[in-house]
């Protein structure tokens, strides 16, 4: 028709301003707030760069322990949360529990339905990063048939998260600095992505006004599918169905196959057209882990590496500039943690929250920005007149 610009998948279309993240695909860059996420995901923790992606700098000492304090002061859910996991059947999915959960939160905070209000915004905003860690923790916690350990608030962020999920009640529990440590890098990689499917999908339940925590329930959502923050889940049960690195280049020529549907999960991205800087750190963070651990040799690391080295080197993937992503390495080192596959998701929506929050703050406080709403190419029936049921035969 020509009166609306065509463009499925979004691929050329901005739909907003943004001063949060930056990402040039082409060289592998990704900034936050300008400072590159190597040197955040090195030297910063993740409750900083929360701080860092949600007020534009780095905090002071004073700034960030005042920061901390906060978020850490949210940790409790309402106890009456317990009931919505427990109306769950054990074997669901940590996600659909997740989706659930987040979007209840917005029945026990009505404050935050004033989002004109900056101070409810702001204090919306520390509710979810504070609730995030307990909730995914009770999801996995009810999973396993055990008992919801509460936050220990005289721990870090993700000291705490690591003890909510894995003490046991009547067993002495020690957080593993090195594993904190490299699940808080995890969690830095995740923070923000900029106009991502959830994050975009975020922003676009947000601009009807809708309650923050409904619309990040909405993140959730949509982060769950494959393509996307599901791939974390989908490149592991792919690394174990190779099994065996002599069986890559069958899953090579499947990957290749036009008729085929299977893709390399935790390969190619729609804006990284070189190497995923998060891939690279996550890389480093996955010997790291294994190490600490002991475990001298992984058969999925191995399957992992020689399948990167092949696939690097394959005229397809070179040609159509696909390079391992974020989710590749993830899935070896959170399972070596002690996360079951149904619970990688979940931590990245955990770690993701902050950028959606961001995110949605900045949409709100952006007086350009209006109630989202695309246009169609409408190739359906023209006008036609109804006939009744009797007349259609
Ligand atoms: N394996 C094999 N072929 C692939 C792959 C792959 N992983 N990814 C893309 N291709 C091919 C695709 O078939 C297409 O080929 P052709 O031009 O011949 O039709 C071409 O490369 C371009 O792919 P596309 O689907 O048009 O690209 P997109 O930007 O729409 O999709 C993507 C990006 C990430 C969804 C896709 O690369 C993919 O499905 N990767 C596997 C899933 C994955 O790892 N997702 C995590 C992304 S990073 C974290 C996150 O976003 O949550």
């Amino acid at each position: 028709t020509g009166m609306f610009t065509y463009d499925p998948g979004f691929t050329s279309t901005a739909a907003c301003e943004s001063k949060i993240t930056y990402i040039d695909g082409d060289k592998g860059i990704l900034l936050y707030r300008g400072y590159p996420i190597d040197q955040l995901a090195e030297h910063g923790d993740f409750l900083e760069t929360c701080y860092l992606l949600l007020y534009g700098e780095l905090p002071t000492a004073a700034q960030k322990a005042d920061f901390d304090y906060r978020v850490t002061r949210h940790t409790m859910v309402h106890d009456q949360m317990n009931r919505f996991f427990t109306g769950f059947r054990r074997d669901a999915h940590p996600m659909s529990i997740m989706v659930g959960c987040v979007g209840a939160l917005s029945a026990f905070y009505h404050d935050s339905t004033d989002i004109s209000d900056p101070h409810q915004r702001m204090i919306a905003s520390m509710r979810m990063i504070a609730k995030m860690p307990t909730l995914a923790a009770m999801a996995y916690k009810y999973s396993i048939g055990q008992p919801f350990v509460y936050p220990q608030n005289d721990l870090d962020y993700t000291s705490n998260f690591l003890r909510m999920c894995f003490a046991v009640p009547a067993e002495e529990y020690k957080v593993n600095p090195v594993l904190a440590r490299a699940l808080d890098r995890i969690f830095i990689l995740h923070a923000d992505h900029e106009q991502n499917a959830s994050t975009s999908t975020v922003r676009l339940a947000g601009s009807s006004g809708a309650n923050p925590f409904a619309c990040i329930a909405a993140g959730i959502a949509c982060l769950w599918g494959p393509a996307h923050g599901g791939a974390n889940e989908a490149a592991l049960k792919m690394l174990e169905e190779i099994g065996t690195p002599d069986r890559i280049p069958e899953y090579i020529a499947k990957a290749k196959d036009k008729n085929d549907p299977f893709r390399l999960m935790g390969f190619g991205h729609r804006v990284y057209k070189n190497y995923d800087p998060r891939a690279r750190i996550m890389q480093k963070t996955t010997h790291e882990v294994l190490n600490e651990l002991g475990i001298k040799d992984d058969p999925l690391l191995d399957v992992a590496m020689e399948l990167e080295q092949i696939a690097l080197k394959d005229e397809y993937f070179i040609e159509k500039k696909l390079y391992p992503n974020i989710d590749f390495y993830s899935g070896i080192t959170l399972k070596a943690m002690g996360f079951p596959t149904s619970m990688f998701t979940v931590l990245f929506a955990l770690a993701r929250t902050v950028g959606w929050i961001a995110q949605w703050s900045e949409m709100i406080e952006d007086p350009s920005q209006r109630i989202g709403r695309p246009r169609q190419l409408y190739t359906g029936a023209p006008q036609r007149d109804y006939v009744t049921v009797a007349q259609r035969g």
